[in-house]
């Protein structure tokens, strides 16, 4: 079964800009330095497009592609509030890309989206992905040491987050991770930048 067409969390716009992205500046300075200039990008679960239009200087043209509506209404409020016109956000689910677009891709890249899907979402959407592009970067948790203070701290934020976001979260962690899922579906491993003790960036290719 398809995952539901509007992902509704309590934080979902707004709240998140001010609440998360700040924190995740960093995220983006490594996934940009993973992507060479004038790229053609695909963003999964893009959230309020804080990613895509801070890429929208180095890359050609970028599609954010978010399950949340009130997500793709706020993050296409904030391209026009910036004037920017590379960038196109679209309500869709991960798991069928190929329903959405059927461009292709320098890059698809799934920034801290994974680990929040279903176990089934995420099989499906690195296979469905391959349609229309040979390389993802995926940055995400990655928490070998379940017992460390930033890990204690990560549990507890997924489960404020809700019961669903939660039980993913620990499927995610279950299925051994970014390294896990990349081995799984047979992703050839390029370039890993740790980040911050408990997540991790990897760029990677299929053929
Ligand atoms: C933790 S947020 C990360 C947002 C953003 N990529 C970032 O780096 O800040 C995860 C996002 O993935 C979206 N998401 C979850 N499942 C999805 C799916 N099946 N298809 C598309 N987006 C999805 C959520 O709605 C949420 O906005």
């Amino acid at each position: 079964m398809i995952e539901q067409q509007d992902k509704k969390h309590w934080y979902d716009g707004r709240t998140y800009n001010y609440l998360i992205d700040p924190s995740t500046e960093t995220t983006r300075e490594i996934i940009s330095s993973l992507i060479e200039n004038d790229s053609r990008v695909i963003d999964i679960g893009c959230g309020t497009g804080s990613l895509a239009l801070y890429l929208s200087k180095k890359c050609k043209y970028i599609v954010g592609v978010e399950l949340s509506k009130k997500m793709v209404e706020y993050a296409n409020s904030m391209k026009q509030e910036k004037d920017i016109s590379n960038v196109h956000f679209l309500h869709g689910t991960a798991e069928n890309i190929s329903g959405l677009t059927n461009e292709r891709f320098d890059y698809a890249i799934y920034s801290l989206s994974l680990h929040e899907m279903k176990s089934e979402t995420r099989a499906k959407t690195l296979d469905e992905i391959k349609k229309i592009t040979n390389n993802i970067i995926i940055y995400d948790y990655d928490e070998k040491n379940n017992t460390s203070f930033q890990s204690i701290l990560n549990s507890i934020i997924e489960f404020v987050a809700g019961k669903d976001h939660y039980k993913n979260y620990k499927s995610f962690l279950k299925e051994n991770g970014v390294f896990g899922l990349l081995e799984k579906h047979e992703y050839k491993v390029q370039k890993i930048i740790f980040d911050k003790g408990s997540y991790v960036a990897v760029k990677a290719r299929w053929k």
